[in-house]
């Protein structure tokens, strides 16, 4: 059992960083210094590299060939080019898959995973860890003390979960850990029911497909234990060789549910975020809060690792995005915390699965349209990085997110739309259409800085978050749940209370019934109509004090005229309980008024301009505006201004081109 996290460093990280994802492998050697030179043309101050490079680093067991990646990390970093590290593991090489078949992962249909793809092991393959050790330890010994190698990425993308016979008894080894006694185990799971009560650990399957949510449930949480063994693994064998400012990250994937985030970061310095619109555009209403959601895993700055240079070539219509779009994306995310902005790739492969790729150079070594417009980003990022390093996203809004709900949601989601992203998503819009900062954080950690939590179908209860709830609303916070909220315990099974089970004292209401919807349901509120398009819960009201905020109208019979929606004044606490998913434009009259009740006003903008601040450590703000629409927008500034992109002081009326970007200081009147 992991009991504690590997003490993270916090990483000194003093500038702003641009850059690319560069493969020197895939082109002749003589190539490099004419990357060099297009790389300062557009200002680039970091490469990655090396992640996907086993077979060039390692082209047989324990024969290393470095000298390509040194040659490379000392031509760039004499041009000022600092290099971030991949350890390799996420494409082990076909002699070591030859040499060991087992290490190979196995899918759910029981088949082993072909060669020729990626992220093929199986993540507790202990000859695969003891192949990741040597490389490992082979590129910490030759790269760790190097200052110009500023940080190490682990693997890439973690993602794929094993169902080999291994994996299968390490998971009854995890589930002995915690449950030390199969009495235990089936109480909890509740296992007479079907007849699934377990004489033997080996009995317990892995569970494919529909089964026993506490089986389900258990299941995830090893997946976490595994990939963060494997992770801590890595972790133990590079650190000891690394300077001391070199930080140590991991590149995830937005909202990917197969592990639990907040767990996997506890033991890295740095999140880092792969970040692809894919097809169509950048929505900041709802891709900004799968960027904020990053800065919640270490409650920290993060780097965002990789994004689009264009487009993918993974989507059904690659579409690319317009002129300038990504320079407000990039923006964008900058304005969330992200300290440094990378592309991937900088030149594609001549042959390879994604030859198609967007990248800054093609495959004839020349500069791609998009390249002006990353080196116009990397100049702006080269300049303003004195002003907004170590500066820092402050919000007084949280949303928590839980791995745990999400999983028990997911696996019985009653009503094939409801979706637990959606569901935050549905909160997040209305916050990022007000330009109020949100921090997206765990469920287990301390809320009372903020003046309003929202807690979408926080499914999964146990004590101390019920303890960490009442006291926020005692010191006077707003804490807002929404349907789904307190079923189930840390097991999965059903608390044996009506919804929100211990929770009720606070909201003053309790769940009598749920109903999954076919037909939108009319909600009639005090200040707005509309429907809960999915999923409605008839309340019972507990409490003489419960104002009903919002009413059903005629559906089921069930449900006419009962109440929907709820708050519960506490001494100047509030509880909001929100027994309906509302339409998009319900949602924002509702929820508008519960964040003026809250004072939280946020900031006026026209339409698709967004307005985000970062705060300086000498409390300074500094606030990034940005046009994410293709049309002019006017606006007034509440003060006069200093427009950092362009140095000069601005009148308070300020014309945004198409997706124009302004950066901007108060000027003292
Ligand atoms: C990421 C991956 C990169 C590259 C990219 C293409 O998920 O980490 O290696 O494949 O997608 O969009």
């Amino acid at each position: 059992m992991i009991a504690q996290p590997i003490k993270p460093q916090i990483p000194a990280i003093n500038r702003l960083h641009f850059g690319a994802a560069y493969y020197p492998e895939h082109w002749p050697s003589d190539r490099l210094e004419e990357d060099i030179l297009l790389m300062k043309q557009a200002h680039v101050s970091v490469v990655r590299m090396a992640e996907f490079a086993w077979s060039q680093l390692e082209p047989r067991a324990g024969i290393f060939t470095l000298d390509w990646l040194d040659r490379a990390i000392h031509k760039l970093a004499d041009a000022g080019i600092v290099s971030v590290l991949g350890t390799p593991t996420a494409a082990p090489p076909a002699w070591l898959v030859e040499q060991y078949p087992e290490m190979m992962a196995v899918d759910e249909y029981g088949r082993r995973v072909q060669f020729g793809n990626r992220c093929h092991y199986c993540v507790t393959s202990p000859e695969f860890h003891q192949a990741v050790q040597r490389i490992i330890g082979a590129l910490g010994e030759r790269f760790g003390s190097s200052p110009s190698v500023i940080g190490w990425q682990l693997d890439n993308e973690f993602n794929r979960v094993c169902y080999c016979e291994r994996c299968k008894q390490v998971f009854h080894e995890y589930l002995r850990e915690i449950y030390h006694s199969l009495d235990v185990l089936n109480e909890a799971w509740s296992t007479a029911y079907w007849s699934q009560t377990y004489t033997d650990w080996s009995q317990i399957p892995l569970p494919i497909g529909s089964h026993n949510p506490g089986l389900k449930l258990a299941h995830h949480r090893f997946v976490t234990r595994s990939y963060r063994s494997f992770q801590r693994l890595q972790i133990e064998t590079l650190r000891p060789y690394l300077h001391s400012e070199a930080w140590i990250t991991h590149n995830f994937m937005t909202w990917f549910g197969a592990f639990d985030h907040y767990e996997m970061s506890a033991d890295l310095d740095l999140a880092s975020l792969d970040y692809y619109v894919g097809k169509g555009h950048f929505d900041y209403h709802i891709g900004g809060a799968s960027i904020d959601a990053v800065r919640g895993y270490k409650q920290r700055n993060f780097w965002l690792m990789e994004t689009q240079p264009g487009h993918v070539n993974w989507q059904t219509i690659n579409t690319a995005l317009n002129k300038n779009e990504g320079r407000a994306l990039a923006w964008s995310a900058i304005s969330r915390g992200a300290d440094a902005v990378m592309y991937w790739q900088w030149r594609p492969a001549l042959n390879g699965q994604e030859q198609l790729h967007g990248s800054l150079i093609d495959q004839s070594g020349q500069p791609r349209p998009f390249f002006s417009e990353a080196s116009r980003l990397g100049r702006e990022m080269e300049r303003l990085s004195p002003l907004l390093a170590n500066s820092h996203v402050k919000a007084q809004v949280a949303i928590l997110y839980d791995f745990d709900s999400r999983w028990s949601i997911e696996s019985q989601p009653h009503h094939k739309d409801f979706n637990y992203i959606h569901l935050l998503e549905n909160y997040y819009q209305v916050l990022a259409s007000k330009n109020l900062e949100v921090d997206i954080i765990s469920a287990d950690v301390p809320i009372f800085d903020y003046r309003l939590v929202i807690a979408p179908a926080l499914t999964i209860l146990d004590e101390d978050r019920v303890a960490k709830f009442k006291e926020f609303v005692r010191r006077g916070g707003h804490l807002l749940l929404t349907a789904r909220t307190g079923v189930k315990d840390r097991n999965n099974a059903f608390l044996p209370y009506r919804p929100p089970g211990p929770l009720a004292s606070l909201t003053g209401v309790e769940v009598e019934e749920f109903y999954a919807l076919e037909e939108p349901v009319p909600v009639t509120g005090n200040w707005f109509n509309g429907n809960s398009e999915l999923w409605a819960e008839r309340l019972r009201i507990l409490a003489d004090r419960v104002a009903v905020i919002a009413r059903f109208g005629r559906s089921n019979g069930w449900l006419d005229g009962q109440a929907a929606i709820t708050v519960q004044v506490l001494g100047i606490g509030h509880v909001y309980y929100v027994g309906v998913q509302l339409d998009e434009i319900a949602q924002y009259e509702f929820f508008s008024h519960v964040l003026k009740s809250a004072n939280l006003r946020g900031r006026e903008t026209p339409d698709g301009v967004e307005w985000r601040t970062r705060v300086r450590m000498n409390g300074q703000e500094v606030h990034i505006i940005i046009n994410h629409s293709q049309s002019t927008k006017s606006m007034v500034l509440p003060w006069p201004a200093y427009e950092h992109l362009s140095n000069q002081i601005i009148p308070p009326e300020v014309q945004l081109g198409s997706y124009a970007v302004a950066i901007i200081t108060q000027e003292k009147e």
